[in-house]
């Protein structure tokens, strides 16, 4: 199994905490931001005796709400189309189990969430990467950079949208693109849309769920961790109209017997949370990004893409090895006692030897924190080049 770059580097962070170092962590997706207040009441003072398991695909009550949830946001799922998983980390495992066999191979533009490695690794799976640069935005490489990867053993392509770690969010046209090549070479089209919600600049979310002719390959792996900041919970799902797709998941569903409990509740009281929280929650993560990227900006060597949605960026640092930078940084660097934890961005691709001086930063920290981290950064740069 690969480690995590995104927590590889916590008992660094540890021992620097100990020292008494305070630690900005930019590295991991944790938001700061509150959870809905009716969800968490949902779970206060309940009065059942037994804490039991539930069904296989989740309590039906929640995946009826889920699928008029859906239907609100224009998508067409129905109850039947959904399975709720442990996070949408369980649904991405489902959703390669249920559609690859040992050795085939799924297609994904990198840089793309670290675990996605984890989890075809688990599932025996290879993963062919296609590249898509800093330099052009992380837009989506061309088809052609696609069909040309294609082979016999090939059965999906995975995309993130928007994208971890990319905040890079497909336009119309890319996606439409996309169904197209998998209708012509017959594969799924896995869309991990766990940041739907988090999209800036007034953009439009194109989900693979609405999208004509495309029912029996389009996969989309949904979460509440970060729409209603409810990470523990451990709660997500799949989705798909491919009858076939949906009655093997369940059958990775049934081996594990049921998704928690007390967290479907929860996830279901969430859905009325009113749509003020999420205005506030946008507008802030908006301030937040337009924040980091101008202070990174600020620093000489320092480039950054212009991410649209989610809420991480890639920042390519004027150093050789950022993994070396970031382990630097918590062992053997503070600025007035306080230091900053970022990913290295190189675990973000399968590719070897790429991406080896970019790091992840999350602006899942308020404003004034992401200014004084990105100060720390300057510094730290400035010391580090020397
Ligand atoms: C792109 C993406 N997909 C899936 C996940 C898994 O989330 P969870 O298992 O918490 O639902 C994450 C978590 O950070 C993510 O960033």
């Amino acid at each position: 199994m690969p480690e995590s770059p995104i927590r590889k580097l916590v008992p660094y962070a540890e021992i620097a905490k100990k020292k008494g170092t305070k630690v900005y962590h930019l590295n991991i997706g944790q938001p700061d931001i509150k959870t809905p207040e009716v969800a968490m009441n949902s779970i206060k003072n309940l009065t059942f005796e037994v804490l039991e398991y539930s069904h296989s695909a989740g309590f039906e009550s929640y995946r009826k709400k889920l699928a008029g949830y859906y239907q609100t946001h224009g998508l067409p799922i129905n109850v039947e189309d959904i399975i709720i998983t442990t996070g949408g980390s369980e649904a991405l495992l489902f959703a390669m189990g249920s559609t690859m066999d040992t050795d085939d191979e799924i297609i994904i533009p990198e840089p793309f969430y670290a675990n996605y490695n984890g989890f075809s690794t688990a599932s025996g799976v290879k993963v062919v990467p296609v590249i898509s640069t800093i330099e052009d935005g992380f837009a989506l490489p061309p088809i052609a950079d696609f069909e040309k990867l294609i082979t016999p053993k090939t059965k999906a392509i995975l995309i993130c949208n928007p994208g971890n770690p990319t905040g890079y969010l497909y336009s119309k046209d890319e996606i439409y693109q996309l169904a197209e090549l998998v209708k012509k070479h017959d594969l799924f089209l896995i869309a991990d849309e766990v940041y739907r919600e988090f999209i800036y600049d007034d953009a439009k979310h194109y989900s693979v769920m609405n999208l004509p002719g495309l029912e029996e390959h389009a996969i989309m792996i949904d979460s509440v961790s970060k729409r209603y900041s409810m990470c523990g919970a451990r709660i997500g799902c799949i989705v798909s109209k491919n009858k076939e797709v949906m009655a093997a998941a369940m059958k990775f569903a049934q081996a594990r017997l049921s998704p928690p409990t007390f967290a479907q509740i929860a996830s279901e009281a969430a859905l009325d949370t009113p749509q003020s929280y999420f205005d506030e929650v946008i507008t802030e993560y908006k301030e937040r990004r337009d924040t980091l990227i101008e202070e990174l900006n600020k620093i000489d060597g320092v480039k950054v893409g212009h991410p649209n949605g989610a809420f991480y960026c890639i920042a390519k640092l004027p150093v050789k090895n950022a993994d070396h930078f970031a382990k630097w940084l918590l062992e053997s660097f503070d600025y007035k006692g306080e230091t900053v934890m970022v990913a290295p961005a190189a675990g973000f691709y399968s590719t070897p030897g790429v991406g080896l001086d970019e790091v992840r930063i999350a602006y899942v920290v308020k404003k004034e924190d992401l200014i004084k981290a990105v100060h720390i950064l300057k510094e730290a740069l400035a010391v580090y080049a020397n």
